[in-house]
């Protein structure tokens, strides 16, 4: 894209500003910044005007979930089948570690982040560990996919080289990449990084399956054979990953996905809660949860939406290959967003100061037919990190990893 073209495209979107200093940038630099303009969708940020009305929900209804005592009575043969499923190879699992992490307000990679206190902890050490116990039960590696972002990628590669990918099979671990989005203000207008760079963010959870065929990780996976995916959060130090129990119970039932839910601590608490949407499985998210939501009770005289997903997700892959041309809804989500000032001088904001673009795996849930909820115990398998302190924090974690006898 030349200059002139940059300039039209702009103008059509009341971007123009993005060309303030393209008169003291250097040959590559505009090189670079034009390519940038050519590849980015500036229609998405005119729907922050429409932020409100964007996603409406349709009718929500409570969902079977295969809570603990139904899955204790098959505990044996369920495990048996999701054995025999990672020991033919047919299971893959899936690191989400994309994600800025911005709550926990580190700028390394969120894996890299060490909670140990005696000593080192890492997260990504944490979540390997946790899938090694998989690993040795069924005697064969899983093949693990590492989905970062432009922001953190070679800080991760590089961290899992360092630390001998903590004893994992490196022939398993294959890294990819995730698309980035524009970062706007409240109005829309694009943040500006650099002089020669527009503001960019991960473009969310959602577009993981995509950017997997765009990498040719899929093919590669698709010729291991792989029939499942295991999706997980960075963020969870406790989560069972390719659990051979949650594996089984999906096969068996002859789901299309299934997805590991907590009982809610508190009907308000932020976390997405399974459902039925318009007849179809589905999450209603924290911020979509109405008074009605919160105190309807199913006809045993339980909360209706009493379960919130983890974030750790089992798909089918044949499904994933329907979905995938499928538009997932999309986010927009305040944040904090580097930003140039009037001066051309970066600042790092202490507040939220505009919006970033996403969409979200727990869309995914939506477009498939049959979804399993699968419960497991909460102070087990949940001890998600987003937060320094308090709630989800590096010291709730912490906590929970005592209570599980993990020696920090
Ligand atoms: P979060 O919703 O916690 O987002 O991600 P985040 O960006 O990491 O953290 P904050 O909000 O800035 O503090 C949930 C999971 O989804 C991954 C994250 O890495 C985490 O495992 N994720 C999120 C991506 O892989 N890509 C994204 O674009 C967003």
């Amino acid at each position: 894209m030349n200059y002139q073209e940059a300039y039209k495209k702009l103008e059509k979107y009341g971007q123009l500003h993005v060309l303030k200093y393209y008169e003291e940038l250097a040959a590559e630099e505009r090189e670079a910044l034009l390519s940038q303009i050519e590849q980015t969708d500036f229609d998405m940020l005119s729907l922050c005007k429409k932020r409100e009305t964007l996603n409406p929900r349709g009718k929500i209804e409570p969902i079977a979930v295969m809570e603990l005592p139904q899955i204790e009575e098959k505990r044996e043969a369920y495990t048996e089948i999701g054995v025999e499923a990672v020991r033919a190879g047919k299971v893959g699992a899936v690191l989400l570690a994309g994600g800025m992490g911005t709550r926990l307000g580190s700028d390394a990679p969120k894996g890299v982040y060490n909670i140990g206190l005696t000593k080192d902890v890492f997260i990504f050490q944490r979540l390997v560990e946790n899938l090694m116990d998989v690993v040795n039960q069924a005697g064969a590696w899983i093949p693990l996919y590492v989905m970062t972002s432009e922001k953190n990628h070679d800080a991760t590669v590089r961290f899992f080289e360092e630390k001998k990918y903590f004893g994992y099979s490196a022939d398993y671990v294959t890294f990819f990449m995730q698309d980035m989005a524009p970062a706007s203000d409240y109005e829309g207008k694009v943040y500006m990084e650099a002089k020669h760079k527009m503001s960019t963010s991960p473009n969310g959870s959602g577009g993981w399956f995509l950017s997997m065929i765009k990498w040719g990780v899929a093919e590669k996976m698709r010729q291991a054979g792989v029939e499942w995916l295991n999706v997980f959060a960075v963020d969870n130090v406790l989560q069972r990953i390719a659990d051979p129990c949650f594996v089984g119970a999906t096969i068996a039932t002859g789901s299309a996905v299934g997805a590991k839910v907590v009982a809610k601590n508190a009907p308000d608490e932020k976390v997405g809660a399974m459902c039925l949407e318009d007849g179809r499985p589905s999450i209603v998210e924290y911020y979509d949860m109405t008074p009605e939501l919160m105190a309807a009770k199913t006809e045993e005289g339980k909360p209706a939406y009493d379960f919130g997903v983890i974030l750790n997700y089992l798909f089918r892959v044949k499904d994933l290959e329907e979905i995938v041309a499928r538009q997932l809804p999309l986010h927009i989500v305040e944040k904090k967003i580097p930003y140039l000032d009037a001066t051309g001088e970066l600042v790092k904001p202490e507040e939220p100061n505009g919006y970033k673009f996403e969409q979200l795996v727990l869309d995914m849930i939506h477009e498939l037919d049959s979804c399993l909820p699968f419960e497991v115990v909460r102070n087990r398998e949940f001890a998600p990190i987003k937060n320094k302190t308090g709630i989800d924090s590096v010291e709730s974690a912490r906590e929970l990893c005592r209570e599980n006898g993990i020696l920090l």
